[in-house]
């Protein structure tokens, strides 16, 4: 949808409203998302609180998934340390059992379902290890089996303050799907399409959200912030800002965290953002910097005529609400859109073998093809 992004039918605020939160007035929780993207129903808080519990039932990591990751430099990057720990995690994979043994196709998407399950349950204490043993010195937090999902992926990251507990249910719910058409969300489509299983196809599509121009671009925003901030300081005016927009583009650059490839209106993910900053972060120096970007960017890439949306996307916001409860280290900042992801391109992959969906195989095009194809372009 290029005006909007939806969830089995409904927009984020009409998600905001109508899923189950934690506490009253306050942020669905993602566990609500996922069984929304599974069923297209909304749950009960009811139904929600047997996700949370399924999914604290499944969570236990084995050892040698650590022990690979442990192999790794610390200074990896993390999402290369997350790939190798979710490839590592495949040798628990049900439908790699289940397919050697002979399962009937029709059966498929059962044990698929529990690949999934198990790997949504599984990655936040994955990504928490990662954390930790890059930027902690290896200190860990206990996982807290009395709160929810992206409570208890919080705290396990070491943050225990409510507030922070608030913005990870919003971050993995906004962040946990947008459409098939996403590069994570085919790539995890098009490998499972081989069938191969649920481990195999979401560390492919990892190694695409670990690529700048989808995943990685929420690290970059922050860092294009830092610069700005050390080379002007942090009281920064909107002709400054404007400068630095130019500045940026004339390098040859883009500004990062604006533009989308289909969305033609201002991300509504970005939004949800500005909203939690407007209530809970108001006068946060950062806060209004993005702000105020969010009226300087789109008259200048405007200006040239051929950007098609000049409007913040989900990544202009999420470094700064971060950064402000102290996750400053951006280099991980996809690891944690990782996490969320998983519950959209999951869900998606489990229903694609309930369809029984083919194999994907796009059509190649020859040489000569692709040669005419620009001749006649360039004569138009
Ligand atoms: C996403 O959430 O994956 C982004 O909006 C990128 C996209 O849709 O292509």
């Amino acid at each position: 949808m290029a005006s909007g992004i939806r969830f089995r039918g409904f927009s984020l605020p009409e998600c905001q409203a109508k899923l189950p939160a934690a506490k009253e007035g306050g942020e669905p929780l993602p566990e609500g998302f996922l069984w929304l993207l599974l069923t297209g129903e909304v749950p009960t808080k009811e139904q929600v609180d047997t996700v949370t519990a399924d999914l604290r039932s499944r969570s236990k990591v084995p050892g040698h998934v650590f022990d690979v990751i442990n192999a790794f430099p610390v200074t990896a990057h993390p999402m290369t340390q997350l790939t190798a720990g979710v490839m590592a995690l495949q040798t628990e994979s049900e439908f790699a059992k289940a397919y050697e043994t002979g399962i009937h196709k029709t059966k498929y998407w059962e044990p698929i379902y529990e690949d999934a399950m198990n790997l949504i349950a599984r990655l936040p204490e994955v990504a928490a290890f990662i954390y930790s043993r890059t930027y902690k010195g290896g200190v860990l937090h206990e996982a807290d089996p009395n709160v929810d999902y992206a409570a208890n992926f919080a705290q396990m990251l070491g943050f225990q303050d409510e507030l922070m507990h608030e913005l990870m249910r919003l971050y993995i719910s906004i962040h946990s799907d947008h459409e098939g058409g996403n590069v994570s969300a085919h790539t995890v489509h098009l490998v499972g399409s081989a069938l191969s299983d649920p481990y195999l196809s979401f560390a492919a599509g990892m190694n695409g959200l670990a690529g700048p121009l989808h995943g990685l671009a929420n690290q970059e925003v922050l860092r294009w912030l830092q610069e700005l901030v050390a080379q002007v300081g942090s009281d920064v005016s909107r002709k400054q800002l404007s400068e630095y927009v130019y500045k940026t583009l004339k390098s040859g650059k883009v500004v990062p965290g604006f533009g989308h490839a289909v969305l033609r209106n201002t991300d509504p993910r970005y939004m949800c953002q500005r909203e939690f900053a407007l209530k809970h972060l108001p006068n946060d120096p950062m806060f209004k910097m993005v702000s105020d970007l969010f009226e300087v960017v789109p008259p200048i890439l405007l200006e040239g005529g051929k950007v098609k949306n000049p409007y913040p996307n989900v990544d202009a916001h999420s470094g700064v609400l971060l950064q402000y409860f102290g996750l400053t280290e951006q280099n991980f900042y996809t690891v944690l859109f990782g996490v969320a992801r998983a519950l959209g391109v999951l869900s998606q992959l489990i229903w694609d073998r309930a369809l029984g969906l083919p194999i994907e195989r796009p059509k190649s095009m020859t040489f000569e093809y692709i040669e005419n194809y620009c001749e006649s372009k360039f004569a138009a």
